[in-house]
């Protein structure tokens, strides 16, 4: 392990105030998407909306990094380029997605654990020659509550912990730079104060395996939910307290050494996501010791892909709407974003 090259890696995705893409979609949710607007289920439909992302111009100026799927990775623009390397030409850098998804942990009905550990150092070795300078690996974690549900259990999170921290020290041993992302989902009615109870065990319990398995924090990232009320819940909280929850976890939860937090969007709509993020970092910007941006998928590219629905002619147009909610989020990681009028300040 090359510990400067981790620790630049993870300090230029982080630097300025520029944020991620997450274009890393699986197959199968990336086709639950098209099949929602119509657009066929292919792989050249899934290649062409991925060439539409990485050639939209100046989305360079907004975005640090893009984390591809497996399939996307080894794949070509029109014009015969790998997709990676389209991305390094504009200044973005190329990551991966590297897990295999959640599946059903045993004997914990509702709970999943995220699974791809097996022969993880070899395909690492794989995307690095590929060109992916970090990875991303994704653990789940729901909450119910009501008589008999109470999940999360400790084990759901114990073992998406150690499986987060497993993946990451492979991935230090490898030069990339892990992007740790337990998410805490929003589906259900729980209340902000749930959910911010359960994201900070959370936290703690993967940062204790981090640490308990040697991953150096300065070359890695952290990718969390915000704290957020479950999205049937009757009391929806101001942007203002979502802020100010989700802050006052990742002080208690994140070290100081860690560059950088940056968020999913979790099914939150777009400008919901901009303006929450927005307030964080206008409320709390001088007692943060990490970034704070974001590495959202839907709160980015859903209005480019309403706008695209599968047809050549809409491309320039989703474009625009692509890298504007790009922009959007680069102006809320400063604390300029507008959100009455949903644009930069
Ligand atoms: P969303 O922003 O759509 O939650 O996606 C982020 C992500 O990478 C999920 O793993």
């Amino acid at each position: 392990m090359n510990a400067q090259t981790l620790i630049d890696t993870a300090s230029a995705l982080v630097a300025g105030d520029k944020g991620l893409l997450a274009m890393d979609e699986s197959n199968a949710t990336c086709n639950k998407r098209f099949a929602a607007l119509g657009i066929p289920q292919t792989e050249a439909a899934r290649r062409d909306w991925r060439e539409l992302i990485v050639t939209a111009p100046g989305l360079g100026e907004s975005i640090s990094g893009a984390i591809l799927f497996d399939e996307t990775i080894r794949q070509r623009t029109d014009a015969g380029k790998p997709f990676a390397q389209a991305l390094s030409d504009v200044g973005i850098v190329p990551g991966i997605k590297v897990d295999m998804g959640a599946k059903p942990l045993a004997g914990h009905p509702g709970e999943t654990v995220t699974e791809g550990l097996d022969g993880l150092r070899e395909r690492l070795a794989e995307y690095a020659g590929m060109g992916a300078r970090f990875a991303k690996w994704r653990g789940v974690i729901a909450i119910a509550d009501g008589p008999g549900a109470g999940l999360p259990t400790p084990a759901c999170i114990d073992v998406n912990a150690h499986a987060l921290a497993r993946y990451a020290a492979l991935c230090q041993e490898a030069g990339l730079v892990p992007i740790v992302e337990p998410e805490v989902l929003m589906d259900g009615g729980h209340s902000l104060a749930r959910c911010a109870e359960v994201t900070e065990e959370v936290l703690h319990r993967t940062f204790a395996q981090l640490l308990a398995q040697g991953v150096l924090l300065e070359g890695m990232l952290l990718k969390p939910n915000m704290v957020l009320p479950g999205e049937k819940a009757a009391t929806q909280d101001s942007v203002e307290a979502v802020a100010d929850a989700t802050v006052a976890g990742l002080l208690r939860a994140v070290p100081a050494a860690v560059p950088g937090v940056a968020f999913l969007s979790g099914g939150q709509s777009a400008q919901l996501a901009s303006a929450r993020l927005d307030a964080m970092n206008t409320r709390h910007k001088s007692r943060l010791p990490w970034a704070l941006t974001f590495s959202f998928s839907r709160a980015v590219q859903q209005p480019a892909l309403d706008a695209w629905k599968g047809d050549a002619a809409n491309v320039a147009e989703a474009q625009q709407a692509l890298v504007f909610r790009a922009r959007c989020n680069q102006a809320a990681r400063r604390g300029g974003y507008d959100a009455k009028r949903d644009a930069p300040r």
